[in-house]
């Protein structure tokens, strides 16, 4: 079975260097990919080689792609476009071209996230190691199988559970001209990949996230707001890799730093007790090509194997306490002042911050409402009644 690698963390912490070594690294090993969902790719300067939009040979065992959108629509999406013309027609809109496929919200996400879904369901990778963009953006990227379905659902002629069975009901009541038959089967399969898409970015033996951060104050902050986030959208993080610690030998100068990254380390170590932490230190060379990015690669890792799963944590579990159903989220930064839960036609809603969960209930819990929330351990609990 594959396994995707996702790094993502703060702007230019070295989620790439690390993406890319990691890659190498596991090439002598493993048959491997390294993908870029930034927009703005750099795999191509890392690995110092020329990387096209579709996987790119390296080295015996190493491919590497930086999708470009409007290559990937020309290639593989006719049939997509054929849907959504159809789409728009049936919305009243103007038949819509490739060019303006590329420029829909969510399309690049939705390509890069099939194109992983195609490597984990062929088998075509052992490894595939995602160099993702700057925190804000990585989430989207995660949270987008389970919105576009939502959308789908809400929006498009398909229904959740069954597409085929809703078709006759849909054409029969709603009078909505259906695409023809390719198209409404292409619109099925694409609402499918989505599921499992979103099932294989949830699984923890197939996908690892792990969080790159520098060890300073900032970064930190924003490496702990992705942890809250992620566990709360279900996704498996099972390392934070610290990177640019200054080593002993950097001089007066550096003696501030020195110390005050001692400090953010032990917080670092305190914070995520149940992942793992790999120390990465500042190296006296620019991490170009793969050479250098092995040796790099090497001094992280140690004696590990970035193939393995180095933490395997249930985020949400649900769970019957006297006649009442438990949620029991693992929020270890979340704060209960910034804390909003209710329910939205069986659907229930947490938001922290900004940010929004949606968590489809069962169908045996959705009409329940959120009584109460407690935090406890770095867990919030929300009883159900
Ligand atoms: N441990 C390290 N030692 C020395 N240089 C490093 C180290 N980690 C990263 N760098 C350098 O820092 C710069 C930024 O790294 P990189 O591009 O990997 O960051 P990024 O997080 O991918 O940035 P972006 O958010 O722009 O995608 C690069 O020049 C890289 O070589
Ligand atoms: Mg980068």
């Amino acid at each position: 079975m594959s396994r995707v690698l996702l790094y993502t963390g703060k702007g230019g912490v070295g989620k790439t260097s690390v993406a890319a070594s990691t890659a190498v690294m596991l090439s002598k090993k493993y048959k491997t990919i390294v993908m870029s969902t930034d927009p703005a790719h750099s795999l191509s300067d890392s690995l110092n080689v020329n990387i096209g939009s579709e996987a790119t040979k390296i080295s015996d065992n190493l491919y590497a792609q930086e999708i470009n959108i409007n290559d990937a629509i020309q290639t593989h999406w006719n049939d997509l476009k054929e849907y959504l013309t159809a789409l728009f027609q049936y919305q009243g809109l103007d038949p819509i071209s490739a060019d303006e496929i590329a420029i829909l919200p969510g399309f690049e996400e939705a390509t890069y996230l099939l194109y992983i879904n195609d490597y984990v369901k062929n088998n075509d990778y052992d490894i595939i190691v995602v160099d993702s963009a700057p925190t804000g953006e990585a989430l989207r990227l995660l949270s987008f199988p389970e919105v576009m379905r939502w959308y789908m659902v809400k929006i498009f002629p398909i229904s959740r559970t069954a597409a085929k069975i809703a078709r006759p009901v849909m054409k029969t009541f709603s009078g909505i001209p259906m695409p023809n038959d390719k198209v409404f089967k292409n619109a099925e399969t694409l609402y499918d990949d989505l599921g499992n898409i979103h099932e294989i970015l949830q699984d923890p033996d197939i996908t690892s996230i792990r969080l790159v951060t520098n060890v300073d104050q900032m970064s930190y902050n924003e490496t702990k707001r992705a942890f809250t986030y992620l566990l709360l959208y279900g996704y498996p993080i099972d390392a934070v890799i610290a990177n640019k610690i200054y080593p002993e030998n950097t001089g007066d100068f550096f003696t501030g730093w020195r110390n005050s990254q001692e400090k953010i380390l032990n917080d670092i170590n305190s914070a995520f007790p149940e992942v793992k932490i790999f120390k990465s230190y500042l190296q006296d060379y620019e991490l170009l090509g793969t050479e250098k990015l092995l040796r790099f690669a090497e001094t992280m890792y140690e004696k590990n194997d970035p193939y393995s799963v180095f933490y395997r944590g249930k985020p949400v579990e649900f769970s019957r306490e006297n006649g009442k159903t438990i949620v029991k989220l693992k929020l270890p930064f979340a704060d209960k002042k910034n804390l909003r839960l209710y329910n939205r036609s069986g659907e229930l809603v947490v938001e922290v911050e900004n940010w929004k969960r949606i968590m489809y209930l069962p169908e045996t819990m959705a009409n329940l409402q959120p009584e109460n929330a407690e935090f406890k351990n770095g867990y919030l609990y929300i009883t159900l009644s």
